[in-house]
């Protein structure tokens, strides 16, 4: 247990990285502006790949080696499609019809796309000809071959654990760190193994059995925001900290004017889990959809019930309502503060923080 206050990463120093914190790949609020702001800061800054097309992918990757000299991680999800059915639609379109009413929509509006596609052999080929020095996964990992593809690589591979059993799996998969994605976390939970929200840990937990059981550096996440959380999780053992939602403001995120307003009033003391906007158990801020349906048993499975709830959201926008938009944030959203990359890596962990 490290209860010296200075920090430094086994893991970020092995790749290139000054400073022991990596800046969550956040997935629709921000590209390679923030990645290249974290970077040149000294932390690993990521770039959420998981709603990007393969040009995109590389014209990103591009703009963050033209912008930086500094190693970056590029993020993906790796969720295995199961079967979606006309029957399951039917029964979410059933659910959400009286909001279709109330903006005009009907079945007709329901889209057939968008849905984040999981990584696959295309996008494998790509990672390995651009060789990244870091590729991280939310939802388990790709097949064996594709993983094989990118270790080859050379890139160095992370993946989330939201119980002990997910840490055991990954680290038999042969990668090379493992962030302990606690209940506090913003965003998708990365839970892959077991869908009983009542059996994940709080980042209090989860991190020190990690520590305790896994022989791979463990990256905290989920509730960081200052440095009083990041002293904590080096205290119980972090090799590296994590951290998305005291990001959410940073002056290079593309969060949206309402999704910053709301993490700046009382709003921000309200986080609930949801499946409705993806399928998938994400932490947000409560709205009138999410107060609504909370976690609803007939969403269909990650990434299909976004299918039907997308569109309601894109019309509701357009009136300038987002009381059917997800607003990603963790249970610390309360702590957050507006500044540049530097600024916020600056709060979370102050100079004096950061070992040699
Ligand atoms: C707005 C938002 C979007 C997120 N999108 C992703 C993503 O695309 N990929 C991913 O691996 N994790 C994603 N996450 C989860 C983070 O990786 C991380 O687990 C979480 O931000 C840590 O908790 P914190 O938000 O309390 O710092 C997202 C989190 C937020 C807040």
């Amino acid at each position: 247990m490290n209860l010296d206050n200075t920090h430094t990463s086994n893991f970020l120093s092995s790749v290139g990285c000054e400073k022991p914190i990596i800046q969550a790949p956040m997935a629709g609020v921000q590209d390679s502006r923030l990645a290249i702001a974290v970077c040149n800061a000294g932390g690993l800054g990521s770039l959420p790949c998981a709603m990007l097309s393969l040009e995109q992918i590389e014209n990103e990757i591009t703009n963050i080696r033209t912008h930086t000299q500094q190693p970056f991680n590029v993020n993906f999800f790796a969720h295995h499609l199961v079967n979606y059915t006309p029957e399951m639609e039917k029964e979410w379109y059933n659910i959400l019809k009286p909001y279709y009413k109330k903006f005009g929509l009907t079945e007709r509006d329901i889209s057939n796309t968008g849905g984040r596609q999981p990584f696959n052999q295309e996008t494998a080929d790509l990672i390995s000809d651009l060789k990244v020095p870091v590729v991280s996964f939310h939802f388990g990992l790709p097949n064996d071959n594709l993983l094989e593809k990118i270790k080859n690589s050379g890139a160095k591979i992370i993946s989330s654990a939201t119980t002990i059993a997910e840490a055991k799996w990954l680290q038999s998969k042969g990668i090379d760190a493992i962030i302990a994605q606690g209940l506090e976390a913003g965003g998708h939970r990365g839970m892959f193994l077991n869908s009983d929200v009542t059996a994940q840990l709080g980042t209090f937990s989860l991190l020190p059995n990690l520590v305790n059981t896994i022989d791979l550096p463990i990256i905290a996440a989920g509730g960081i925001c200052n440095d009083v959380t990041a002293n904590c999780a080096f205290a119980l053992g972090a090799d590296a900290i994590q951290v998305g939602t005291a990001f959410l403001l940073a002056h290079e995120a593309n969060t949206t004017d309402r999704h910053k307003q709301a993490l700046q009033e009382e709003s921000a003391n309200d986080t609930l889990l949801t499946n409705i906007f993806s399928g998938g158990i994400a932490r947000g801020i409560r709205n009138q959809l999410i107060g609504d349906l909370g976690i609803h048993t007939s969403a269909p499975p990650f990434p299909y019930a976004s299918f039907v709830t997308d569109p309601l959201k894109k019309k509701a926008e357009q009136e300038g309502n987002f009381e059917f938009s997800s607003m990603w944030a963790g249970q610390n959203a309360c702590l957050t503060n507006t500044g540049s990359a530097t600024e916020i890596i600056d709060m979370i962990l102050p100079p004096s923080c950061i070992g040699s």
